[in-house]
């Protein structure tokens, strides 16, 4: 069932765990995430960030997204992660995504609250979720080469959320896109901070390498959403390759890849709902 990603992120507040948001890039992926969110009977979020629509086209993957989550047997919402464009934002909304995120990040932070409030009004006018981030994400989304990270600051959270009006703000406490070159000391006392001063549902990129328990402490510090897009990729690639080592049939690459994803997302599944297995 097709739902805003509002209405999950409300769901994970009132019963304590987070949304996994799993990155898709074609068919097998969004099938492996919905295989694991099926079997679990837990919603999930399928996203796409603007930066992968050259090697998956959003008028592609869109169709495909939204039907597989008007057709699947638990709640899904459709994502665009780190829109880049208002343009794109238009777009996705136009394909029925039910959230959006234009990253502005690195904007000055007038400009970030000036733009974002358009996306805000832009986006009610169709009952959609927004996301936005403040401070500085290490890489990029899926990639690994850059890990300059500048946290969020608590006090200009409060202040953005308050003038924005968005639905869910990702935070930087030392996460970064791609495989970690060593494991995160992520910032709790910044979390800590955000989260007494904002009211709103926060959101951490960069799960990939993070550990269950430093997932379950985020949680109880008010992160709602947690993004999955290099493990997903990997996952899927190691069981494609280890198919292909003394394997050849397509049908049967298929299926492996949607595999990859499934265990990799049953895995983070069972972790962000953050209960006792
Ligand atoms: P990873 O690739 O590190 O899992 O990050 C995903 C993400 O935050 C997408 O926005």
């Amino acid at each position: 069932m097709l739902v805003t990603m509002k209405e999950l992120l409300i769901k994970a507040e009132k019963e304590n765990f987070a949304i996994g948001a799993f990155s898709v890039g074609n068919m097998e992926m969004v099938m492996g995430v919905l295989r694991a969110a099926e079997e679990l009977n837990t919603p999930v979020i399928l996203q796409i960030a603007e930066k992968r629509l050259g090697s998956s086209p959003l008028e592609l993957m869109a169709p495909m997204m939204v039907s597989a989550a008007k057709n699947a047997n638990v709640q899904v919402a459709v994502h665009l992660d780190h829109g880049l464009t208002l343009d794109c934002i238009k777009k996705a909304l136009a394909h029925g995504f039910t959230s959006v995120m234009l990253d502005c990040s690195l904007k000055p932070l007038n400009e970030n609250i000036e733009i974002t409030k358009e996306v805000v009004k832009l986006a009610r006018e169709y009952g959609t979720t927004v996301e936005a981030e403040l401070g500085v994400v290490g890489g990029n989304e899926g990639d690994s080469e850059e890990h300059i990270i500048t946290c969020t600051d608590p006090e200009t959270a409060k202040h953005f959320c308050k003038k924005t009006g968005i639905d869910a703000l990702a935070v930087a406490i030392g996460n970064a896109h791609g495989n970690y070159p060593v494991l995160p000391q992520l910032r709790f006392d910044v979390l800590e901070e955000i989260h007494n001063l904002t009211d709103i549902p926060l959101v951490l990129h960069g799960g990939t390498g993070i550990t269950a328990e430093m997932f379950r402490r985020a949680i109880s510090l008010g992160i709602r959403k947690i993004n999955i897009a290099t493990a997903s990729f990997d996952a899927l690639t190691a069981s494609a390759k280890e198919y292909l080592s003394d394997g050849e049939n397509y049908f049967t690459l298929s299926e492996k890849m949607i595999q990859g994803v499934y265990h990799n997302v049953t895995k983070h599944i069972n972790i962000f709902n953050n209960k006792e297995i």
